[in-house]
């Protein structure tokens, strides 16, 4: 990321803030499927710099994250998503259409309801489940970490989303849902709040790439 040091004060700024406020909606909204949250203490922000080992090193814990099959599944590099934890292509074939959706009778909310369904190999449940839209189809799958981190950031294929909604976007519902999976799925590599702590880490140290 390239920006003057005026830019990036008046974004830490706002980082803060942000961070402040879901501190508050923790303490306040804490329910049950959130168990995992980071105590308030944990994730207090005091400055933020400039850190380029501490960033990648971070980073290792948010691509493994990303690239576990709870993740993975709604990034995929085509237009099917994938199942399972080996990735494999999404049985009866539904795709991902303009809006990540489905398409015609084949809508991912005719079969993902808005919670789990009880049972093994069935669909998890969710009010938005849905993959990226076409134009912004957020590819996981086949990344190396170096790609992965500079797409992340790149404003063209996030969604436009700054550091702030990057931030915020660690309590998605469909992220949170990766730790929700229903019956018989593992779970990501590590907890809600050490992924938490890790992608607002790499965030908050310059978001730096790893080599490769
Ligand atoms: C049901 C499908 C689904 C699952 C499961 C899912 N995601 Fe996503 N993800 C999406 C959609 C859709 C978007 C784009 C929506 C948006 O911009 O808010 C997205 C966007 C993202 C972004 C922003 C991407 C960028 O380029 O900046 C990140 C980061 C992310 N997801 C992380 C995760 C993590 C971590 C998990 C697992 C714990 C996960 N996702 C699981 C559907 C999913
Ligand atoms: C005809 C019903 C049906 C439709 C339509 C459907 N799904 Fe599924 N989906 C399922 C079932 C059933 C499973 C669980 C299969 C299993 O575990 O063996 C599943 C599992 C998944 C998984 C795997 C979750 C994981 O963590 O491994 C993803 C991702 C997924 N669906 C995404 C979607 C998306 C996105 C759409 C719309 C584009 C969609 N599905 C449309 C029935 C459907």
């Amino acid at each position: 990321m390239k920006q003057d040091p005026e830019t990036r004060r008046g974004s830490f700024l706002s980082i803060k803030t942000a961070v402040v406020l879901s501190i508050f909606l923790i303490a306040a909204g804490a329910s049950a499927f959130r168990n995992d949250n980071v105590p308030p203490e944990e994730v207090k922000i005091s400055m933020i710099d400039r850190d380029s080992i501490e960033s990648v090193k971070a980073f290792e814990t948010v691509y493994k994250t990303l690239m576990s099959p709870r993740c993975m599944n709604c990034h995929p590099a085509g237009d099917v998503p994938l199942l399972g934890d080996d990735s494999h292509l999404h049985t009866m074939g539904p795709k991902r259409g303009v809006d990540g959706k489905g398409v015609y009778a084949m809508k991912c909310s005719n079969c993902h309801q808005e919670t789990n369904t009880p049972g093994l190999h069935t669909p998890p449940g969710n009010p938005d489940w849905h993959l990226p839209p076409a134009a912004m189809k957020m590819v996981f799958e086949g990344k190396s970490a170096h790609e992965l981190a500079e797409q992340l950031v790149d404003k063209k294929k996030n969604g436009n989303k700054d550091i702030k909604k990057l931030i915020e976007h660690a309590d998605d519902g469909l992220v949170l849902a990766g730790w929700n999976p229903g019956e018989g799925r593992t779970l990501p590599p590590v907890t809600h709040a050490e992924f938490k702590k890790a992608w607002i880490t790499w965030l908050k140290t310059g978001a730096y790439a790893p080599k490769k």
